[in-house]
């Protein structure tokens, strides 16, 4: 966990100015930002998505959300550069054929179960960092529950001030949150988030990832998923919380291995889904919000009991004998489990030492 914050001010500039409804966002010339209320593109796909066995028209398009004809088409090349198979055909008009694999917002908003985790989202192309992104955003008010998503990250950031390298293929997210918890809780927010994931994957593409903690997901002892959490805190409350979750979901893991293979406590990376095989992004996706929102509001109803468990029985770590790299240096021991705010018990030296941070390394 890192505690911050230093806020950026946004520039603006008059070209890449991107008008929203809540935000001005400085944009580069190859970045491009859509949203969950950029509602034109959102209400294109819905209406050709619900007449998927037809050809509608440029007109009916047109006149049913208020748009020139001029319009419909400008927004149907843009819908077609987002990866959408839209066919058109002289007299009759557009017709959608297949859908983007991109994770634009209005494909992660339809069917998402959440009440608010989600509801608001920006989509980007590639950013610098979803988390550096959400820092600039999250002391506006109505961002609770914001989610910030990118194709790539040119800057992406780990745990312990490591590089997380974050090509086109994986599912890059930050989450703002802002629970009315004192900052004692924050630490159960990265276990909520891990515990989450793993049971989304499990569901989704029926795989059996483990949890090392502190909140690695990891497949075949490599890791595929890793959680960043950043808070702000004032007078001893939790202000707002971000949480960064970056999953190898169809990556090329030796792309990866080759950047950070000498970094501290590397254990290798692999990649949830293989690059020839079918995918569907944004249903993990969906279903890792609805299952953080499920958590998330047990927390606040303080109903966490079992949460423990269902953490400890995915984990890979607890019985085992660890090296741990920690703010007061190594430790060597034998982990005994988690406590209930996700603190790891060791037994080292003939005493039970309580970590709240770390990096381990499994000893053979
Ligand atoms: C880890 O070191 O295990 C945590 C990695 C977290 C990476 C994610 S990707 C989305 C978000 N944006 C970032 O820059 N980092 C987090």
């Amino acid at each position: 966990m890192s505690y911050l914050v230093k806020m950026i001010p946004l520039k603006k500039t008059s070209e890449n100015y991107l008008k929203s409804k809540t935000s001005n966002v400085n944009l580069s010339s190859k970045q491009h930002m859509y949203t969950s209320f950029d509602d034109i593109p959102d209400k294109i796909i819905r209406l050709l998505k619900s007449h998927q066995s037809e050809f509608i028209s440029g007109e009916y398009i047109g006149r049913s959300l208020g748009l020139s004809r001029a319009a419909v088409w400008k927004n149907i090349k843009k819908l077609q550069s987002l990866g959408y198979k839209i066919r058109s055909k002289q007299k009759f008009g557009y017709r959608l054929i297949a859908k983007t694999n991109l994770m634009l917002p209005w494909e992660i908003s339809d069917g998402l179960q959440t009440e608010t985790i989600g509801r608001k989202i920006y989509y980007f192309n590639t950013i610098d960092s979803t988390q550096n992104f959400a820092l600039k955003i999250s002391s506006k008010p109505h961002e609770n529950g914001t989610i910030i998503i990118s194709e790539r990250q040119t800057h992406g950031r780990g745990r312990q001030n490591k590089k997380w390298v974050s090509p086109s293929g994986g599912i890059w997210l930050s989450v703002i949150l802002k629970p009315n918890f004192e900052i004692s809780q924050a630490s159960l927010f990265p276990m909520l988030a891990s515990l989450a994931l793993c049971v989304a994957i499990e569901k989704v593409l029926n795989l059996k990832p483990k949890l090392k903690w502190p909140n690695d997901l990891t497949l075949d002892d490599k890791k595929v998923a890793g959680i960043l959490v950043d808070a702000s805190i004032e007078s001893n409350q939790i202000d707002y919380l971000i949480i960064g979750v970056g999953i190898n979901f169809k990556i090329q893991p030796s792309k990866i291995t080759k950047i950070v293979k000498s970094s501290e406590n590397f254990y290798g990376v692999t990649t949830l889904v293989g690059k020839k095989e079918e995918s569907r992004p944004v249903l993990l996706l969906q279903t890792f919000l609805y299952e953080f929102e499920q958590l998330y509001d047990k927390l606040v109803a303080n109903k966490l009991h079992g949460i423990k468990n269902e953490w400890e029985k995915r984990s890979s770590t607890i019985g085992k004998n660890v090296s741990i790299s920690s703010p007061n240096g190594e430790i060597k021991g034998r982990v005994l489990g988690i406590d209930d705010d996700g603190a790891l018990l060791v037994s080292s030296k003939g005493r039970t030492q309580r970590l709240q941070v770390g990096d381990i390394s499994y000893q053979i």
